[in-house]
């Protein structure tokens, strides 16, 4: 009989400890659920993204604030109901505590209802509309904003010989982003946009497109292209010898995307664009991660994604760090916002107004450097908020 109870007695305890032990295991960990493009039109930005958060994790270690922070990677394949699913299937099955990632706008606003209701943190590390930030207030950006980039360059333009443009975007949110702003700034400063061209962001053909331009005979030809789609830009717009027909390329800094601007040849040489980051941005904190990115993944060169995914990680992590392991999303969310840091690409905060990010952005020219293509930076126009919020 004694001995019945006491047995009775010790698994109960030992059932509890389990359990309690089971909790204390789930407590202990930090799940961050990053949704990204690994295949598909999209794949490169996935890759880079990845890269840069498993280099962040290696350099900062996996226990933050007593907690063993864990990274679980889904594959959304650029498909924005895909991306809602897996992020309901990470809320709810996986708990996770963060949702990161998001190749492109219409994979972050199918997230975003998913966030406000759960109330998880979303960091926006690819996606770069700039209205992504107002569909959920737990949305947080850590990547750049179309409009941003492209009023900085209708800045410059008309200053260096460009009065006649005529522009070509991917027919979504950012390119339309990046059409309106840029179109609306140049007129500002007395230039004109005499065409406004818009390709499908599907398997997108710019030979037609490209014909017009030709006969159009711009100073120049503005383009936003998603990461991955600016060495296809490249090649057509050099075979139809757009340029010695007089016609400069001009755009963002997708279309110069470090991710492939080295194989884009020295046709690309002389092309200027406006953007937040450069794998030559030279700082001593950019070289360090170059390298480092460069060591952990056989060579290759970080781009504009792979910044807004180390930086995604760190605005987490010292999240993570102020809130001592102890908050829950709300928690989370207050300690990301006004964030303040040197990033590779310069110093970037996040506002904590409209949890976007406030940046530098630079014009670059694509210059040979030892024996590589790069966008060297050659001015720089300091702490850019997003002029799409001020509407
Ligand atoms: C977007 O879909 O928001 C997006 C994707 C790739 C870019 C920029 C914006 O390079």
């Amino acid at each position: 009989m004694m001995q019945k109870r006491f047995f009775l007695k010790t698994t109960a305890v030992a059932a509890l400890a389990l359990a309690a032990g089971h909790v204390l295991a789930q407590d202990n960990v930090f799940k961050i659920g990053l949704i990204l493009p690994m295949t598909g039109q999209q794949a490169t930005t996935g890759r880079q993204i990845e890269a840069a958060a498993r280099l962040y994790m290696a350099q900062n270690g996996d226990m933050v604030a007593g907690k063993k922070v864990q990274l679980i990677v889904k594959d959304d394949t650029s498909i924005p109901d895909v991306t809602k699913r897996l992020a309901q299937e990470l809320v709810v099955n996986e708990k996770v505590n963060v949702l990161a990632g998001f190749g492109i706008t219409p994979s972050a606003l199918a997230t975003a209802s998913i966030a406000t209701q759960s109330k998880t943190p979303q960091v926006v590390m690819a996606a770069a509309t700039s209205s992504i930030t107002e569909a959920s207030p737990y949305i947080v950006r850590t990547s750049f904003t179309l409009p941003q980039a492209s009023v900085s360059l209708a800045e410059w333009a008309p200053k260096n010989g460009i009065k006649k443009v005529v522009s070509l975007v991917s027919d979504y949110g950012p390119g339309i982003d990046a059409e309106k702003y840029f179109k609306e700034r140049l007129i500002l400063n007395g230039g004109q946009v005499i065409e406004s061209l818009r390709v499908p962001l599907r398997n997108p053909d710019f030979a037609p497109f490209l014909q017009k331009v030709r006969d159009l005979k711009p100073d120049a030809l503005f383009v936003f292209v998603p990461s991955g789609a600016g060495a296809a830009v490249m090649k057509q717009f050099l075979e139809r010898g757009m340029d010695k027909a007089g016609i400069r390329l001009i755009g963002t800094g997708d279309v110069t995307d470090d991710d492939q601007l080295n194989d884009m040849g020295d046709g690309a040489i002389g092309v200027v664009t406006s953007h937040h980051y450069s794998a030559a941005h030279p700082s001593a904190v950019n070289k360090k991660f170059v390298e480092a990115f460069g060591k952990a993944n056989k060579g290759m060169r970080p781009n504009f994604m792979a910044v807004g995914g180390y930086d995604g990680m760190r605005v987490i992590y010292e999240a993570l760090k102020v809130t001592k392991g102890q908050g829950g999303g709300d928690a989370l969310l207050a300690a990301m916002k006004g964030q303040i840091f040197e990033s590779p690409r310069g110093p970037m905060f996040i506002d904590a107004q409209t949890r976007d990010v406030v940046q530098n952005i630079y014009l670059r020219k694509v210059e040979r450097k030892d024996g590589q293509l790069y966008n060297v930076e050659f001015d720089v126009i300091k702490d850019v908020k997003d002029p799409g919020k001020t509407k």
